[in-house]
């Protein structure tokens, strides 16, 4: 799986910003052609996008490009010009505001088409699906079945608190008068659990107070708590709080690598299936553990300062 802790959201309508994000450290890049782009400057934005992924260096970065959404008149042509133009210098594209698997399945048919007919491997470029109103939520499990292409679901908090009416307009902040719990709460975690039951990535998305650095870092915390990859990022400052936060600790890290190494211990050379890892009582469900910790560990580059020492 890529990794996606940071998901840098790019306007290509700005070449500046377009050439900017090459030398940032987010895992992802996503050249914006729905909203952070003018309906006048769409046409141009296609252009900027494909001459961006053709001539830029994005090496290390994961490439997307989020196209308009298909109540829109751009879609089809986004991503005809888009995948025609640039798709073996792309990974995925982002379909916004899906609301029902039919959308996906639109998407995935017109990739295969325009790879077969530009000579491109058929099903390389993944498929991203934001899931950001209440029709996305109440489909979400077909959504993610929709394709094999779907490589993660992405929250829209901003669409979606439009979507059913939530009285605040700071996204990502908890609506005023809202005492009681997290009122994202459900929607993360419904489309967490459609993701997890299809192996897909789930990611949070963007935090529009851009200098209130505290304030992204404790919503992030909250859906990195839950189990989510990473977040979308706005701002180059937000970069590094999202790296960090979807990363484990340097102790959660050595901790999961150790857990691996005892019971691989106990249960090869010792044959048992529990045993005490310190004062741990550790056995098959916490090898599970272990290893999607180990794993974003491993991703992040992290090196283990712990070894193992069997029982003497
Ligand atoms: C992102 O697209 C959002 O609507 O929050
Ligand atoms: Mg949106």
């Amino acid at each position: 799986m890529r990794s996606r802790r940071s998901c840098l959201a790019v306007p290509g309508s700005n070449p500046r910003f377009l050439d900017k994000a090459q030398g940032l450290p987010a895992d992802e890049v996503f050249l914006d052609l729905e909203d952070s782009v003018a309906p006048s400057a769409k046409e141009q934005a296609r252009k900027n996008v494909v001459e961006a992924l053709r001539t830029g260096d994005w090496a290390g970065k994961t490439r997307v490009v989020r196209v308009n959404d298909l109540s829109t008149a751009w879609t089809y042509r986004d991503v005809i010009e888009v995948v025609e133009g640039a798709g073996d210098a792309l990974d995925c594209l982002m379909l916004p505001k899906v609301e029902g698997a039919v959308q996906v399945a639109w998407l995935d048919t017109l990739l295969t088409q325009i790879e077969k007919a530009t000579g491109l491997p058929v099903g390389r470029i993944g498929i991203e699906a934001q899931i950001e109103n209440a029709r996305g939520l109440v489909e979400v499990d077909a959504i993610a079945a929709a394709s094999p292409r779907l490589e993660t679901l992405v929250f829209g908090p901003a669409d979606f608190m439009a979507s059913i009416n939530m009285k605040t307009l700071v996204v990502g902040q908890q609506p005023p008068g809202y005492t009681e719990g997290d009122a994202y709460h459900y929607i993360l975690m419904r489309i967490l659990m459609a993701a997890r039951s299809h192996d897909l990535q789930a990611i949070d998305g963007p935090y529009l107070q851009i200098r209130d650095l505290d304030g992204f870092a404790k919503v992030a915390r909250r859906s990195a708590a839950l189990g989510f990859d990473g977040k979308w990022v706005l701002h180059p400052t937000q970069i590094e709080a999202a790296n960090e936060v979807y990363s484990p600790s340097q102790d959660d890290y050595d901790h999961a690598e150790l857990i691996l190494d005892a019971y691989e211990y106990a249960t090869t050379v010792e044959r048992r299936g529990a045993v005490m890892l310190g004062d741990e009582m550790i056995d098959e469900a916490s090898r599970k553990m272990a290893l999607v910790v180990a794993a974003k560990g491993r991703a992040a580059g992290l090196t283990r300062t712990k070894t193992f020492e069997p029982p003497a």
